[in-house]
């Protein structure tokens, strides 16, 4: 076959994939708004597992086996980003006390639904090309809150992300009006005693450094807890349950509540 011939097949192909992925597409959605009606688990791994195992079972060139997986990867990634975005028209916004588990729920999150996760705080080490110990030390913290509210300021008007924040957010009005411009924010709880466990040997917390003992933490989470209240549209409880299971539960509260103002 000439190569002009060839590349006309390869259009035809094109053409008759494009289709058939916007039909691929359409059910996906399709499949959301089923779930969502029912309350259903919108998010179930072991059912991606099945359908590139069945495709690929289906592949007839054997040699091909890996490209099409790969391809089909591609394909649920897709499809969770859509999913995502008809469910969630907003910014995730985990906010909470140190040691709560934003950074390790919002990767799983962000795994999960393919969305982009922006840490505030890892952003501004990198940016800083400095650790927050080295920015409160050398700085201070007045200096630390504000870079950290700038930053508030810029990543708020993204687009579909989760964003992880520091535990002193809500220390400054003006970082939750930001926030809330686009997003609904979920707080994260946990009991002093669980926090102490979690960053009792934790040495980057430059305001815990020293002090980790449950009654300081708990001196500092009921000063900062109206705040976190007054600033929430979610909450969810972090002291039991594993992190998927936890970015399970936040993932069907705030599904069911996506309306909420
Ligand atoms: C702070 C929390 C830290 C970090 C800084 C100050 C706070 O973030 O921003 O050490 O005031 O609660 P994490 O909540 O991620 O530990």
């Amino acid at each position: 076959m000439e190569l002009e011939e060839i590349r006309k097949e390869i259009d035809h192909c094109d053409r008759q994939l494009v289709a058939l992925l916007e039909k691929r597409l359409r059910l996906v959605e399709d499949v959301v708004e089923y779930k969502q009606q029912k309350g259903m688990a919108i998010y179930q791994p072991h059912r991606e597992q099945e359908v590139i195992g069945r495709v690929v079972r289906q592949v007839e060139n054997k040699c091909y086996e890996k490209n099409i997986e790969e391809i089909y990867r591609g394909i649920m990634r897709a499809s969770r980003r859509l999913q995502s975005k008809r469910l969630f028209p907003f910014n995730i916004v985990l906010l909470g006390f140190m040691g709560t588990g934003k950074t390790a729920i919002g990767k799983q999150l962000s795994a999960l639904l393919e969305m982009e996760l922006v840490d505030l705080d890892q952003l501004l080490e990198a940016r800083m090309n400095m650790s927050i110990n080295q920015i409160f030390e050398i700085y201070g913290e007045p200096y630390f809150r504000r870079l950290e509210s700038e930053l508030v300021k810029e990543i708020s008007v993204g687009e579909n992300i989760i964003i992880s924040c520091g535990g002193g957010v809500i220390l400054r009005e003006d970082n939750i009006q930001n926030l809330k411009r686009k997003g609904r924010i979920l707080w994260l709880r946990a009991q002093p005693e669980t926090i102490y466990q979690r960053l009792q040997e934790d040495n980057t917390r430059p305001l815990l450094k020293g002090k980790v003992t449950i009654s300081y933490i708990n001196a500092l989470l009921t000063e900062r807890w109206p705040r976190y209240q007054a600033a929430s549209d979610f909450s969810v409880d972090t002291d039991h349950g594993t992190i998927e299971e936890i970015s399970d539960k936040i993932i069907q509260s705030l599904s069911r509540n996506k309306h909420k103002d």
